[in-house]
């Protein structure tokens, strides 16, 4: 895997394992499998209920602390300050291990408007060592615009549902612009209608690939890290593996006229979604 840089000395891969839904014991095996497998990124969150999980993945693995990126998010019902200061902490002690390294504001809930109270409590975080990098999911541009505004700190990453129904192109222009990495999550659409799509049915086959390759590959050619989910060791190193596939400008153009305005799985639109 390539690698890229970010401030606060944060290295990203290209492609990361997502967790949700992945808990107790046997989500820890399957996630230490994928740290076995050569993810290096892990995607977890307050609400996944697997940070414990996470950092017991992370010490069965055998991979050393210091090559692997833990992520958690804070939820929509701790975003007043004091209660998000507490909530980290508590993140950092189920995992198990000293620090979280990327710690994201999981929703904006713009109705509540305590997101900018949240990241200043983010901020703190790390400032004190509890988390090395922070970042926001599901965020707009105008979202984004405030926290800048307001605290003069810019998120390093803003994770948002992309896939090729649902391909982002303003948002991943915005987050360029600003310097911010894009994450995708449900980057192979939850393995919905996108996987039987004609036209990635036929670029698979032209590759020898499968559609889920394609679309990863898809991911990491527009400069998004795609977070899959996979419960085998076979579908895990698939996926990692995906990030070879060389699509064409062709291909490339294909999939960007298979974006649809409703192409959202469950309708989760920040600007009114409450987590
Ligand atoms: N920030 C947010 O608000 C937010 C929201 C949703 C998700 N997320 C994050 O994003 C991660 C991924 O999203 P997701 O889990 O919703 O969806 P996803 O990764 O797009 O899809 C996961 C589904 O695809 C299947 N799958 C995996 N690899 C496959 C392959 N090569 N061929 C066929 N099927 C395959 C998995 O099955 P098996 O598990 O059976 O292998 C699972 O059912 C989550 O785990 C979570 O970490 C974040």
């Amino acid at each position: 895997m390539t690698h890229r840089t970010l401030i606060d000395g944060l290295t990203l891969p290209d492609i990361g394992f997502g967790t949700g839904g992945l808990k107790g014991r046997h989500g820890a095996a399957v996630i230490t499998s994928a740290l076995q497998s050569g993810y290096r990124l892990v995607d977890s969150a307050v609400r996944y209920e697997n940070e414990g999980a996470v950092g017991a993945a992370v010490r069965a693995s055998g991979v050393p602390r210091d090559e692997i990126v833990v992520t958690s998010k804070l939820p929509g019902r701790h975003h007043a300050h004091d209660q998000a200061v507490t909530a980290i902490e508590e993140s950092v002690y189920r995992t198990g291990l000293d620090h979280v390294d990327l710690y994201l504001i999981h929703w904006p809930n713009p109705s509540k408007d305590l997101y900018v109270e949240a990241w200043q409590a983010l901020i703190e975080a790390r400032e004190r060592g509890l988390v090395r990098a922070i970042g926001v999911s599901n965020f707009l541009p105008g979202h984004i615009d405030r926290l800048v505004a307001e605290t003069g700190v810019t998120p390093v990453v803003n994770q948002v549902e992309l896939h090729p129904y649902f391909p982002q192109a303003e948002q991943r222009a915005y987050d360029a612009a600003h310097g911010i990495v894009t994450e995708a999550w449900s980057p192979i659409g939850r393995a919905g209608d996108v996987l039987t799509d004609p036209v990635l049915t036929r670029i698979a086959a032209a590759h020898g690939t499968s559609v889920a390759g394609v679309i990863l590959s898809w991911h990491v050619r527009l400069g998004v890290l795609p977070l899959p989910k996979a419960s085998t060791p076979e579908r895990q190193r698939a996926n990692l593996g995906a990030a070879g596939v060389e699509l064409t400008d062709a291909d490339v153009a294909a999939i960007a006229t298979l974006a649809r305005p409703d192409g959202r799985n469950n309708d989760q639109d920040p600007a009114v979604y409450e987590e």
